[in-house]
């Protein structure tokens, strides 16, 4: 490790974080989750890094690091770290053509393929799931289709998320002026209550079918279980990742989808130079993947 031989900032903490001491803390973020901060990122990383410092006390970025690692305390410091450098912005109905193309072309497909061989299940996985936006929005839009197209379906959504606060939220429901910005009057008035002014409360009927837990989706060992989806969203996740650890993270997608699924990222995102294996489907305002 570097020695911070740099200036000591007010709180005790160097000021800046060394070339050396960055790249340990890029390299042992990278091997444990894919993400990947490159040198442009490196005050982003200097400042969360410096707040798990301040947060336990501990002076030097070299310490830190051998506390982290060495799972000192039992190991929890990990994931306050990796809550601090990931990035969790989301909110509801954040894609809307891909939306309505799920909504109005490829639910009807799916339930089409599936109810020809009586197996009127469908599985939605929202991956890097943050604190949920995304998943219950895919819950409403189907809750809507619950008294045509998916009579006596059973609709199960999964969530998942490195970050463990986020997948708290999550599970707790409740949710900010800020998150149901873009949310549609309709959806604002039926399933949600305001408790009071900007406390956004979601309804039951939406959180029983959606279910949440933390998952590391670099982690091969967990990812060969995450099965039978027919839809995955995996939407401004894989843009922390380099092209190595999205390749790796798109191969279990694609082994965990239905043979009929569909795979969706974010809006400015692609599998160009990623994997082969997809065919693009194209839509109006967007596209998806098809296995
Ligand atoms: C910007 S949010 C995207 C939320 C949502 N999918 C959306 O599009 O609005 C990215 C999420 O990916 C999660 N993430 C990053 N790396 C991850 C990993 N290796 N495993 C699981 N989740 C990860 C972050 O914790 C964060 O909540």
């Amino acid at each position: 490790m570097g020695t911070d031989t740099n200036q000591i900032g007010q709180k005790g903490i160097p000021v800046k974080i060394s070339e050396k001491d960055f790249e340990v803390f890029r390299d042992y973020i990278y091997n444990l989750c894919g993400i990947y901060f490159h040198a442009s990122k490196k005050y982003f990383l200097e400042s969360r890094v410096a707040r798990r410092m301040e947060a336990t006390g501990i002076k030097s970025y070299t310490d830190y690091y051998q506390f982290v690692k060495n799972r000192q305390g039992g190991g929890e410091e990990l994931k306050r770290l990796l809550d601090e450098v990931t990035t969790n912005e989301t909110c509801f109905f954040r894609n809307v053509p891909q939306l309505t193309a799920l909504e109005n072309k490829l639910v009807p497909e799916i339930v089409a393929t599936k109810g020809k061989i009586g197996f009127r299940k469908i599985r939605i996985w929202s991956a890097g799931s943050s604190s949920g936006e995304e998943a219950y929005t895919l819950a409403m839009l189907l809750l809507e289709k619950r008294a045509s197209l998916l009579k006596d379906w059973i609709i199960e959504i999964v969530g998942t998320d490195i970050n463990e606060t986020v997948i708290n939220q999550a599970k707790e429901g409740v949710y900010n002026t800020y998150s149901v910005r873009n949310t549609p009057e309709f959806y604002r008035k039926k399933y949600f209550k305001e408790e009071r002014e900007g406390r956004f409360v979601l309804s039951q009927e939406v959180k029983k079918i959606v279910s949440f837990s933390q998952l590391n989706l670099y982690e091969d060992t967990k990812m060969i279980f995450m099965k039978s989806f027919d839809f995955i969203f995996c939407a401004n996740v894989l843009i922390y990742f380099d092209t190595a650890s999205k390749s790796k993270v798109v191969q279990h997608f694609y082994n965990n989808l239905q043979p009929y699924g569909y795979f969706f990222v974010g809006q400015s995102e692609s599998l160009h130079g990623v994997n082969d294996n997809f065919k693009t489907i194209h839509f109006p305002g967007g596209f998806a993947y098809k296995k």
